[in-house]
């Protein structure tokens, strides 16, 4: 097993990295002190992997109770989170109640959320089970729910007390979802480490092939990487707006197409096609790498070409993505493998760049 730390002060945790994990006493005993746990996952994970959890928490004497939500980002919003009150209050859970987000990122989005409100804040366990929640939504406290009016709008920075992934959960994850958890480990080489992107490069065929050492690795690296852009810029006043890299574009090709339609991952990994090329036609990097990247996206399994949504409609969408600033769209590009940055762009060039990706 890996340990790493993300490191804020007295809010600092533990992530551990490993296989069978869910059965390991020690792990949770630390962070989870109080008389309840409260195990929140949904429908398809229950079966597979939450009664392994709630018999190690009954072994550390804690009364368990298990939240299964619908599961589905449909269901990410008001009404599945009282479905969590429900349960918490139902159990007349204190506020030394600890709750577990055992799942993919919509659970542990809205468990981090209720842990958040839940009288006015109790402590938090990760549990993630995608590859996209390993690498990335369980670590660095951004929690919350979907508004019709906007996705994740409603939320609140929410640290958990540790995040526990285990390999091993990633045997039963559809292929899909595989993938859509590659394009977030790409997008970490891409940003902040040229070494593990030639890495990634390397072993994609054995990363597809879900080979524990290969997807630990991946898991470690991202880990890294993002611990330390949250632990000097937890709220994100500037460096943490960089692990947006091709969600200006996901996300207008996610809204575009309606949520659901592609996978957050497949519109990342599409996006940050597009956004290499953008980075390359302002003479940010070499032209070369635009290929390069679209290379390892492809092999990963993602889709590089966007959906033809219309040139302004694209533009639309990209304004009211969460880092526009009075309608200025902001855009995360890379000045060199490994490396990236923000800026606004000429439209003429964002044009160009639509018309070469879809
Ligand atoms: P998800 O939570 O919907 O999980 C994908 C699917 O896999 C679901 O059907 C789920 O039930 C299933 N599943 C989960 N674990 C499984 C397993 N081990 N075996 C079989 N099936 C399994 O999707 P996701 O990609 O994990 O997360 C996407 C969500 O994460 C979005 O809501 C997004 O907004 C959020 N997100 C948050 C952050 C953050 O920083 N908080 C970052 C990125 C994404
Ligand atoms: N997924 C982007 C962030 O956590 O900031």
């Amino acid at each position: 097993m890996i340990t790493l730390k993300l490191d804020l002060g007295e809010r600092a945790y533990p992530i551990h990295i490993g296989t069978e994990l869910l059965k390991q006493d020690a792990l949770f005993a630390p962070h989870v002190r109080g008389t309840h746990a409260v195990i929140v996952t949904n429908t398809t994970v229950a079966p597979l992997y939450a009664e392994q959890v709630a018999q190690t928490l009954q072994r550390l004497g804690k009364r368990v109770v298990t939240a299964v939500l619908p599961d589905g980002e449909a269901h990410k919003n008001w009404q599945t989170l009282n479905l969590i009150f429900d349960e918490l209050l139902g159990a007349q859970a204190d506020r030394k109640a600890t709750l577990i987000a055992l799942g993919g990122g919509v659970v542990g989005d809205m468990t981090g959320f209720a842990a958040a409100c839940y009288m006015r804040g109790v402590p938090f366990v990760q549990v993630p089970t995608t590859l996209l929640a390993q690498v990335d939504s369980s670590v660095g406290g951004k929690t919350g729910i979907n508004h019709p009016l906007g996705k994740n709008m409603i939320g609140a920075f929410w640290q958990p007390s540790a995040v526990l992934a285990d390999i091993g959960t990633l045997s039963t994850l559809p292929d899909r979802e595989l993938a859509a958890g590659m394009a977030e480990v790409i997008k970490h080489g891409a940003i902040a480490d040229e070494t593990f992107f030639d890495w990634i490069e390397a072993h994609i065929d054995a990363l597809n092939g879900r080979d524990t050492a290969a997807l630990t690795h991946a898991v470690q690296r991202s880990c890294e990487i993002k611990a330390a852009v949250v632990a000097s810029d937890e709220r994100e006043q500037g460096l943490r707006a960089t692990l947006n890299f091709g969600h200006t574009f996901g996300h207008a090709i996610e809204a575009g197409l309606g949520y659901g339609e592609w996978l957050h991952g497949e519109a990342v990994g599409c996006g940050m096609v597009m956004a290499a090329d953008l980075s390359a036609r302002l003479g940010f990097i070499d032209e070369a790498m635009v290929p390069r990247i679209k290379a390892v996206v492809a092999a990963a399994g993602l889709p590089v070409t966007g959906p033809d949504l219309g040139e302004d409609r694209y533009i639309d969408l990209m304004r009211v993505d969460k880092k526009a600033e009075g309608g200025d769209i902001r855009f995360v590009l890379l000045n060199r493998l490994g490396q990236a940055f923000m800026t606004s762009v000429p439209d003429a060039e964002l044009r160009a760049t639509l018309r070469a990706n879809v």
